[in-house]
């Protein structure tokens, strides 16, 4: 009889508990989600305490599991997958002798680390490059059927270079029979030696439909140059473009040539990427560009006036610090067409005194680039991929112009946040997006009107002390299409991307604050300001160490 009450007594206590547990959680949870006035919460690096594991680690910026990374190297797409290799160093985080790290990705969000694809050798280390699939096997390195993927790189001689040499850089390649899971060298290296030029690297290869020949550009110090090979192996010289042309405040390195159709005229035009280091709008390493046609052996520069003076007129793909040595992806299926980039996401100046410690460096996001015009101007374009917005979560959060003020405004507890933003317009004034911590420490995105430039300070951002160049104001120039000044802010827990003005002005930059920014205000001198805007939290990503 008692056994018989007490089975019966204690899960009726049990039910009665499990309501009121779960009655608390709702309230508790309610409490939580809108205590405050426009207060949101997402997850968090506080909430997952992997900030505390891992401080200024991004969350939906590529980065390497541990140890040095720069350049992307050998981006192609096959079989569903993007493949990404990238200058890796893989015993310290600084640079070091390079390898080929490798990772895989399905949608270019969420990645799969992979073993370590290229190794230095006796002829040297593996600098950046690109990969193509010879899918009609003309290099005759396929078997059974099976394309080739090749991968270019170049082979940099570091005895050489201290002896004083001239040609300790050269062109090489390998070549994969398991869809770029692994890479043999191919015995006959170098395929293009060096003529006795001291920096001479960065090959990028792709087909040239019209006479049915490889074309591999590459840079020469202060120009490109261009060669054509029919089997990949046997490489001559075609031309050279660029010592009279765009900036020269450095070295010129990793260029790429694309063929791309422009947006409004439908007119396909070529597109060549040379970046630069020194000798960024902002300072240090950044990207620049050129329009024109190529035929197959020259390429020729359509705008005049980029070419009337040395450094005028120079167009940059992105105004901010930190977007370097990008190239776009090879083998991207027509039906899909579009040209995928993405940049090594620091610059010379200070990539290896940032205060990460178990790795260093991260990628851009992957971006769409288009090609449009203003006046008679080529301008290229650049927005996230749309697949990124699968990190995008629902609870998006309008901005009004109630809420602008120097006051507190809009409190996320979120440390990932897309804010998009339409302002009518701003005359002389600021308008900007303050992203701020608890110490006071605060970087801001924003448009200047008395400037009439966008701009980001990250004087106050947090950890500065590690470079002199750090803690600055960046500025861009403007290219606009309508008068209404567009701000797509994208932060990561220590970067931020502004893609204004419908991908006509980029800005990209890294962030160190102590803590992770949780804050957002949007602040302006003008009090009768009107725009629309929202700010949505974001997911990370999923990262997968190699196997
Ligand atoms: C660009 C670069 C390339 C070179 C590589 C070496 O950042 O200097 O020119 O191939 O890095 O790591």
């Amino acid at each position: 009889m008692l056994s018989v009450t007490h089975t019966f007594k204690i899960p009726s206590i049990i039910g009665w508990h499990k309501l009121h547990y779960v009655c608390l959680i709702r309230i508790f949870l309610f409490l939580w989600l809108f205590a405050g006035e426009n207060t949101f919460f997402a997850q968090t690096w506080e909430n997952t305490k992997d900030w505390k594991k891992e401080p200024h680690r991004p969350t939906f910026h590529f980065s390497p599991d541990s140890m040095w990374m720069n350049d992307p190297n050998g981006m192609f797409y096959i079989d569903s997958t993007y493949h990404l290799f990238y200058q890796y160093y893989p015993k310290d985080i600084v640079w070091g002798p390079m390898h080929w790290g490798h990772a895989t990705s399905q949608d270019l969000i969420n990645w799969q680390h992979r073993p370590i694809a290229l190794y230095p050798d006796s002829l040297g280390y593996i600098f950046s490059g690109s990969a193509i699939i010879d899918i009609k096997n003309t290099s005759g390195l396929g078997r059974d059927g099976i394309p080739p993927v090749i991968a270019f790189f170049t082979h940099h001689h570091d005895a050489k270079e201290k002896s004083g040499s001239n040609q300790f850089q050269y062109q090489s390649m390998a070549y994969s029979l398991d869809g770029g899971k692994s890479f043999t060298k191919f015995a006959g290296n170098p395929v293009v030696p060096n003529p006795g030029i001291k920096d001479f690297r960065d090959p990028k290869v792709f087909w040239f439909e019209s006479d049915q020949s490889w074309k591999m550009i590459f840079a020469a110090y202060d120009h490109v140059r261009i060669y054509t090979s029919k089997n990949l192996i046997n490489w001559s010289y075609c031309s050279s473009f660029g010592k009279d042309n765009g900036c020269h405040d450095g070295v010129w390195e990793c260029p790429d040539l694309f063929p791309i159709k422009a947006e409004n005229t439908g007119t396909t035009k070529w597109v060549m990427l040379v970046s630069i280091n020194p000798g960024a709008p902002n300072g240090g390493s950044g990207t620049q560009y050129f329009v024109g046609d190529f035929d197959g052996t020259y390429f020729k520069l359509d705008d005049i006036s980029q070419s009337e003076e040395k450094n005028k007129n120079t167009q940059w793909l992105d105004f901010g610090t930190d977007n370097y040595a990008g190239v776009t992806w090879s083998g991207i299926p027509e039906k899909d067409g579009r040209k995928i980039f993405l940049g090594w996401m620091s610059n010379w100046q200070y990539a290896q005194q940032v205060p990460t410690k178990k790795w260093r460096s991260s990628m851009t996001l992957p971006r769409e680039l288009t090609l449009d015009s203003i006046e008679k101007e080529w301008v290229v374009t650049s927005k996230p991929i749309v697949e990124f917005s699968q990190l995008e979560t629902a609870s998006e959060m309008l901005i009004t112009d109630q809420m602008i003020g120097d006051t507190f405004l809009l409190q996320s507890g979120s440390t990932l946040n897309r804010y998009q933003l339409e302002i009518e317009h701003a005359q002389n004034n600021k308008v900007f997006i303050r992203l701020s911590n608890t110490l006071g420490q605060y970087t801001d995105v924003g448009y200047d009107g008395k400037l009439n430039k966008f701009y980001i300070d990250r004087r106050f951002s947090g950890i500065t002390s590690f470079n002199k160049n750090f803690a600055a104001i960046q500025y861009s120039d403007i290219r606009k299409k309508s008068g209404l000044i567009k701000m797509d802010i994208i932060q990561d827990v220590s970067g931020v991307e502004m893609f204004a003005d419908d991908g006509f002005t980029i800005m990209t930059s890294l962030f160190f604050p102590e803590i992770p920014y949780q804050k957002a205000t949007i602040q302006s001198t003008l009090t009768n300001l009107k725009f629309n805007g929202s700010v949505r939290p974001l997911k990370a990503a999923i990262f997968k160490s190699a196997r």
